[in-house]
């Protein structure tokens, strides 16, 4: 059979795909199909728009390298990568809201190994001291002892150390382990907020939808435990500008954390207590989007 109208295409093409022996497969790419011929013709998609679209998902992979994974940003700017996070991961058996949110683009494996306490800001990073303490607990409830949290975040002017040649490799990343208690603290300084890169297709993409680009200050928490899930993370500063309107819909209440303000010799210093739960599973961990 060939095809005469825009409608009678489809079932062609899932005919076409339907030996596809890993049956998974062949139904998420039937899925998918479906949407996309039901959205080309819905809003009778032109041939010129169909040309941008491509230009645009050439640009993206173009546009991604060792330091910027700028599909992974195209995902989270429409909402892909929080919609699988919370899907992921659903409410604790507490009843408690999810706590996982999307990994984001800047996540590197194999962060420094730190003692408890250790600063993750290197070299004198300038900015507001932070102190960071917390229990990790299991499916139980129970506190997790010998847990990995591995912690990355922006400096105070909002650049990851790999988007900024001023600051030392690895700079503001470290991985900690929980003591027989479960209890996990380290120093740092204070993130802000940044907008996510702006220099690309997702930048213009932006711009023609007319959105803010920046994200909520906020510290990436990966947290894991045999017998567990990992928690992928990221708690903001509940004083932090655009919780509103994060670019990438990363916030939810469950997420959005209480920096109090005290004095350490007569310098401020922000507190931070935030505890994790995991719920029970595989431990899997993911791709680092970036070396
Ligand atoms: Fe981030």
């Amino acid at each position: 059979m060939l095809p005469t109208t825009p409608e009678s295409l489809l079932p062609l093409v899932l005919r076409a795909m339907q030996a596809t022996p890993d049956a998974r497969l062949r139904d998420l790419l039937s899925g998918l199909v479906t949407h996309l011929h039901d959205f080309v013709r819905e809003h009778q998609v032109t041939e010129p728009e169909f040309e941008r679209a491509v230009a645009f998902l050439v640009g993206i992979g173009q546009a991604t390298g060792p330091t910027k994974n700028e599909v992974i940003l195209a995902s989270d700017l429409l909402g892909i990568s929080t919609l699988v996070a919370l899907q992921n991961n659903p409410a604790g058996e507490a009843g408690t809201e999810s706590h996982a949110a999307l990994l984001g683009p800047f996540w590197r494996a194999e962060a420094p190994e730190c003692q408890l306490g250790d600063n993750i800001a290197r070299a004198g990073t300038p900015g507001t001291p932070l102190e960071v303490r917390g229990t990790v607990h299991g499916a139980e409830g129970q506190a997790l002892a010998g847990a990995v949290v591995d912690v990355w975040q922006a400096s105070p002017v909002g650049l990851y150390e790999n988007q900024d040649p001023s600051q030392p490799d690895m700079n503001l990343r470290g991985q900690f382990r929980t003591d027989a208690a479960g209890r996990y603290h380290f120093r740092s300084v204070r993130p802000a907020g940044y907008p996510v890169p702006t220099d690309g297709p997702c930048g213009e993409l932006l711009r023609a939808q007319r959105r803010q680009p920046c994200r909520p200050a906020h510290l990436h928490f990966m947290v894991s435990s045999p017998g567990h899930k990992v928690l992928v993370t990221q708690v903001f500063a509940d004083d932090s500008e655009h919780l509103q309107s994060d670019p990438v819909f990363g916030v939810t209440a469950a997420l959005v954390g209480h920096f109090r303000l005290a004095e350490e010799d007569g310098r401020p210093l922000a507190l931070l207590d935030h505890d994790f739960h995991l719920v029970r599973g595989e431990p899997v961990f993911p791709h680092p989007p970036i070396p």
